[in-house]
């Protein structure tokens, strides 16, 4: 019988940190590649004798490849978090995460009641802060780590009051400005969203809008146009009482109410507040894709979604290292908000699913063409290939090889002044004859010379099931073809999200 979950080995703790300078490379490293792809993920999924609940809850690890001079090097390390050091110094789980609790003796359950050890177990992402390189979960505690060394360097904190206890690990950055805009909530009888702006090099977050509200919705990700920020509360929502008093893990207070529709939170960036709810139909997202404002005037949303947030389900380890083949796809949608501040438009996209999904990072806010991001094409086999999707036309390509589980594909863009790239491998992936009746906008900036949008490579790590061994891939980011792959000789697990830092 086919093996229901041939991923499962990148479920596995990985205790060993390694440096090693030079991996097995095959095929052709572009020559200006050069810089560090940091990784965040899961890598310890037991405290003591206690297994973790969820993927999301494993304790982080952080992986860097760096690519310099045609050679390939990595190294690991766990993230030093309270969760990591409490959990090793008391041989047990000693936090609560997404969807495990600490076992509290009667007393500590009654204390923890009143001042429960939120977790700092940064897991999810990461992002250069004033301060230096930080990783990000969903509790607002970033911790700065050396991006050469991997060393943790401990918590940062903002200066300001800005207050909050659940946030993004997804900040957007303004492509023009480089100023991250996050947004945090505020849990109390009245919880409150507060979007706000850290200009580049600030530690002063301003606020850009609040908004108060009876029940929160968990939302793992936002969308920004050039004007606006945008909450999807999907109606996974929470009475922040319980999350206080229930003893239950933290995404287990979460109830599915799609009664509720989805509640489109429109902000406006530059300070004018709330400008508009739009309720649409009820799904769940992990991911927003990308948003733009159109000719029409409507805000553009693009999302990885589903029809429920069963997904949360699907996603905890006993379920994941058995295997399942209903493990849900996402629909690859775009849901448009209406200038008449009341209708929502939804229609899929593509028949292409895709998760994890990146963009262009000069695209952010604006009209664009491309989204590249892991997909699944065995049913129940997670994420077993990389594809790219032209949103323009809904047409995708994919790479897939049997056996392997792609991560997340970071793009990287060939640099402007690289004179072995010519002007006809610039025209590649721009092409196409006329231009496209909405998407005016996204072509201007080819014929202005800057590149097509999908010139340069993706960058993804993909667990070889088969070997037990993991390798960075490159592929051209046009045509998703491999240029070159680098094996690290043991299998690596299945990570989150990471960013490429160039020169
Ligand atoms: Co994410």
């Amino acid at each position: 019988m086919t093996d229901p979950a041939p991923y499962r080995n990148g479920l596995v703790t990985l205790d060993r940190e390694v440096v090693l300078d030079s991996l097995t490379v095959q095929g052709r490293l572009p020559s200006w590649l050069e810089g560090t792809l940091i990784r965040n993920g899961p890598a310890r999924f037991e405290g003591g004798e206690r297994g973790y609940n969820h993927w999301f809850d494993g304790l982080a690890m952080l992986h860097a490849f760096t690519l310099a001079g045609g050679k390939v090097g990595y190294r690991n390390r766990f993230l030093r978090s309270n969760s990591f050091t409490e959990a090793e110094a008391n041989g047990r789980i000693s936090r609560s995460e997404f969807a495990t609790d600490p076992c509290f003796p009667l007393f500590g359950r009654i204390m923890a009641t009143f001042q429960p050890p939120v977790t700092d177990n940064a897991n999810i992402n990461v992002v250069k802060l004033a301060e230096g390189f930080a990783a990000l979960t969903e509790t607002p505690l970033p911790i700065l780590f050396d991006p050469e060394t991997l060393e943790t360097l401990g918590v940062t904190d903002f200066q300001d009051d800005l207050k909050g206890a659940i946030t993004t690990a997804h900040p957007h950055r303004d492509p023009e400005t480089g100023a991250l805009y996050s947004y945090l909530t505020e849990f109390s009888l009245t919880s409150t969203y507060h979007l706000y702006r850290l200009a580049a090099g600030s530690r002063t977050r301003e606020r850009v809008a609040s908004m108060q509200v009876e029940r929160p919705a968990y939302m793992h990700s936002f969308a920004m146009t050039e004007q606006h920020l945008v909450l999807a509360e999907f109606p996974l929502v929470v009475n922040p009482v319980r999350l206080l008093t229930s003893g239950d893990p933290f995404i287990r207070n979460y109830r599915w109410d799609p009664e509720r529709g989805t509640r489109f939170q429109l902000f406006d960036r530059k300070g004018q507040g709330h400008l508009g709810t739009w309720v649409g139909p009820p799904l769940f997202a992990f991911h927003h894709i990308n948003a733009f404002v159109d000719r029409e005037g409507a805000v553009v949303l693009d999302l990885a979604g589903y029809e429920d947030a069963r997904i949360i389900d699907f996603l905890y380890l006993e379920s994941l290292r058995r295997g399942d083949p209903d493990f849900p796809r996402p629909t690859t949608w775009r849901i448009r908000l209406h200038p008449d501040g009341e209708t929502v438009e939804r229609q899929v996209l593509s028949e292409q699913n895709v998760e994890l999904p990146r963009v262009n990072e000069s695209k952010v806010g604006r009209p664009y063409r491309y989204v590249w991001g892991t997909a699944n094409r065995v049913p129940g086999h997670f994420t077993d290939e990389l594809v790219k999707i032209d949103v323009t036309t809904g047409e995708a390509v994919s790479w897939y090889e049997e056996g392997c589980f792609p991560g997340e594909p970071v793009f990287v863009p060939t640099p402007e002044d690289d004179p072995s790239v010519g002007a006809g491998s610039r025209s590649r992936g721009g092409s196409v004859e006329g231009s496209p009746s909405a998407e005016g906008e996204s072509w201007s900036s080819s014929a202005r010379g800057e590149g097509a949008e999908d010139d340069g490579v993706l960058l993804s790590v993909v667990l070889d099931a088969r070997a037990s061994t993991s390798f960075l891939l490159v592929l051209n980011a046009a045509t998703l073809e491999e240029e070159a792959r680098a094996t690290v000789p043991h299998a690596l697990p299945l990570g989150f999200h990471g960013q490429f830092y160039g020169g």
